[in-house]
């Protein structure tokens, strides 16, 4: 592959091993992601979203295993040594020459641990489960900066600063010596898209990472998304139950469906015209005000 492809998930296989039986969580999923594009993994409860995006970051705890497949990435290799970027320094993604499968690495491996970060990063569906305790969010958020960008602390204590006044959190200053269990849901989570963002990664994979937003600060976060795509070209792999933000933000929707994928197109078709019983049936789920093809006059 393949032009401007720059992660393809082929019949990837992850399987839990447990006493008695095992669960296969994702069972033989295939995608793309293009440069530059978001794509939207929908699917009711337990069909394997978040396994599918663990799997990738090279994330999943025994007894879990990728038992098969591929996670090709096609990006730029993981810089080698420290690695460490230049603070500003332009993160306009590049592909590289050869892809890499991820899914052969180890959870431990250097390599992957290179690429999580800088090339790839998440923002997970527990937030609180995310920070520790022990630290502030101010010191988490330096420590995550300064672990790919090179900057002193203070200049990182400012970055971080300006990062969660971008995610729309309010007396930032206040907040980076708060710590997780003082903040909202809606607030964590927040601090976890700023930390997901401070390296300018080339693929964001986020898993519901708006759910516990109020409508006006979901938005906030959608538009600083999608400009951040413009400046920088990233890449989304978004994970929602949330319909109404798969039509805000989607280029590309994934259906899945008891570790499988059951339907992908272009939102449009997916919206418009689809194919697939199961998400003609989530479609069908939704209440219609908050459906895209409604116009306002409609309302
Ligand atoms: N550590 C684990 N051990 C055993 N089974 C697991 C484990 N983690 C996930 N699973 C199983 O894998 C399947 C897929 O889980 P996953 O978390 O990917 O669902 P999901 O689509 O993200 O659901 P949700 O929308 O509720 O977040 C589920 O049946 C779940 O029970
Ligand atoms: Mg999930």
């Amino acid at each position: 592959m393949t032009n401007n492809i720059l992660l393809e998930i082929k019949d990837l296989h992850t399987h839990y091993q447990l006493d008695d039986r095992v669960v296969k969580s994702v069972d033989g999923v295939s995608f793309a992601v293009p440069m530059g594009r978001t794509v939207c993994i929908v699917g009711e409860s337990g069909s394997g979203k978040s396994v599918t995006a663990r799997s990738i970051m090279g994330l999943i705890d025994k007894p879990g295993r990728i038992v098969a497949g591929n996670v090709l990435w096609h990006g730029r290799p993981p810089a080698s040594g420290k690695g460490k970027i230049a603070p500003g320094s332009s993160r306009e993604t590049v592909l590289g020459e050869q892809a890499i499968d991820l899914a052969r690495f180890g959870s431990t491996s250097e390599q992957l641990r290179r690429m999580r970060g800088p090339e790839i990063s998440m923002v997970f569906q527990e937030p609180m489960a995310s920070f520790s305790p022990m630290y502030t969010i101010g010191d988490q958020l330096v420590e995550a900066i300064r672990l790919h960008v090179e900057i002193g602390k203070s200049d990182a204590w400012k970055m971080a600063i300006g990062l969660l006044d971008r995610v729309g959190i309010k007396r930032p200053e206040e907040r980076m010596r708060s710590y997780s269990f003082q903040l909202s849901g809606g607030m964590c989570q927040r601090a976890m898209i700023a930390v997901a963002l401070c390296c300018s990664p080339a693929l964001l994979i986020a898993d519901e990472p708006t759910t516990a937003l109020d409508v006006t600060t979901q938005a906030r976060i959608l538009d600083l998304l999608r400009s951040l795509q413009q400046e920088n070209g990233m890449s989304m792999l978004f994970i929602t139950h949330d319909l109404g933000v798969v039509a805000e933000i989607a280029d590309e929707v994934v259906v899945m469906r008891y570790g499988k994928v059951v339907e992908t197109g272009p939102v449009d078709a997916i919206f418009h015209d689809p194919k697939h019983p199961y998400t003609q049936q989530l479609l069908a789920a939704v209440p219609k005000m908050t459906r895209f093809d409604v116009q306002p006059e409609d309302a």
